[in-house]
């Protein structure tokens, strides 16, 4: 061994050049500080046998409609209707086009049987769902790959679809780890819960038996990292992730309002630096950091999806869940103009994209991909 494969502390110059941007030093196989840094590689989800996840205790308190519940109640752990995961795959061979053309490496998930139902100690369930949201999966944080602990017991063996491409990232010298694994018990769910009208005080569905987080509940700022509760996050994976980080890191937990709190990048989002779009519905209270350091707090505004369109996972909010190529550019879903025009305004350069299907059956392009590699350096943006 150790001949073949680089040492897990090789060093930067043993990396391949990137392919854009002769000159530029070099950076390791997995390097991601923040949400715009030059993006040179990136893993797109896929709806390629994706399954309607089955119904389970997490679900009323982290989906939106709830006219769309008897829907999952009935056809959990089936495939999703055909004519919509073609157009909802087409929509991302769109996005890898785009991607591709624009100069970055993409990376697919491998097919992965998500049917077979599985048990373990604590639960069991009748299927897995889908490889659509790596985001939500992979906590990419500088040269490491952190695998979530997450709250959905559907999404428990989620990770195996990105396993190939974690050992070929850990061979070339990336960090890999999984938080503890969570036993999602009973005791890891309020008994009885029932989410909150719009205007009730905001709960979550998790007791704080253990720690839980998906990886989108996490964002991205340099040293800062921006989390808030839900339904798939709580305090004590809040507490893991900022134990685990160390001192180079501060986690920060952002006050959030969602009657169906999932997710913290349909919420919370710096951009770039000095501008954070936020959900003008959602935040409560932007961290005072923000402000002291002079940054532009940029209110998305209202989405132009039609209330009428058939979200299964997300809200229309999923518009402000964009993807950042560098500093300027930035794909956004087609159809949002009036974002567009504020993301021009701010002095953003918008890429449109195909999305609406996907998001009836998934999310957004910061949902469907988790980056691997961009061009830069650790930094304090505060
Ligand atoms: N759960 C987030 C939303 O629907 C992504 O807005």
């Amino acid at each position: 061994m150790g001949e073949e494969f680089p040492s897990a502390h090789a060093g930067t110059q043993e990396w391949p050049a990137p392919e854009h941007g002769a000159g530029r030093p070099q950076y390791p196989v997995v390097n991601a500080h923040n949400e715009w840094d030059p993006l040179e590689e990136v893993i797109v989800g896929t709806v390629e046998g994706a399954l309607v996840p089955p119904w389970d205790v997490a679900m009323e308190a982290t989906l939106h409609r709830r006219e769309l519940w008897d829907y999952y109640q009935q056809f959990g752990g089936t495939p999703w209707p055909k004519e919509l995961v073609d157009a909802a795959e087409k929509e991302l061979c769109e996005l890898v086009g785009i991607l591709e053309a624009e100069g970055v490496t993409v990376r697919r998930p491998t097919p992965f049987d998500f049917s077979k139902p599985y048990a373990t100690p604590d639960f069991e369930i009748r299927s897995g769902c889908h490889a659509s949201m790596p985001r939500d999966v992979l906590l990419v944080i500088g040269d490491q790959i952190i695998e979530a602990p997450m709250g959905w017991r559907s999404r428990f063996h989620e990770h195996h679809a990105y396993k190939e491409l974690c050992k070929e990232y850990f061979i070339k010298g990336a960090r890999w780890v999984s938080a503890p694994r969570p036993q999602l018990s009973e005791d890891s769910y309020v008994a009885g819960f029932e989410a909150p009208n719009e205007g009730e005080p905001m709960r979550t569905v998790l007791t704080e038996f253990e720690p839980l987080f998906d990886a989108a509940d996490a964002i991205k700022c340099g040293r800062d990292i921006f989390v808030a509760q839900s339904s798939c996050c709580n305090r004590l994976g809040i507490q893991w992730l900022q134990r685990h980080l160390g001192e180079g890191y501060r986690v920060h937990e952002v006050e959030v309002y969602d009657t169906h709190p999932m997710h913290i990048d349909a919420t919370f989002y710096p951009l770039a630096p000095g501008k954070l779009l936020i959900n003008p519905e959602r935040v409560r209270r932007v961290p005072e950091m923000f402000q002291r350091s002079g940054w532009d707090i940029l209110e998305c505004p209202e989405p132009l999806m039609p209330e009428s369109h058939p979200m299964f996972t997300c809200s229309r909010w999923i518009s402000m869940n964009v993807l950042m190529l560098d500093e300027e550019r930035v794909i956004v879903a087609k159809g949002e103009d009036t974002l567009m025009r504020a993301l021009r305004d701010w002095g953003f350069r918008p890429i449109p994209c195909s999305s609406y299907h996907f998001a009836s059956i998934a999310g957004g392009f910061h949902c469907a991909t988790v980056d691997i590699r961009r061009r830069g350096e650790l930094e304090t943006y505060f």
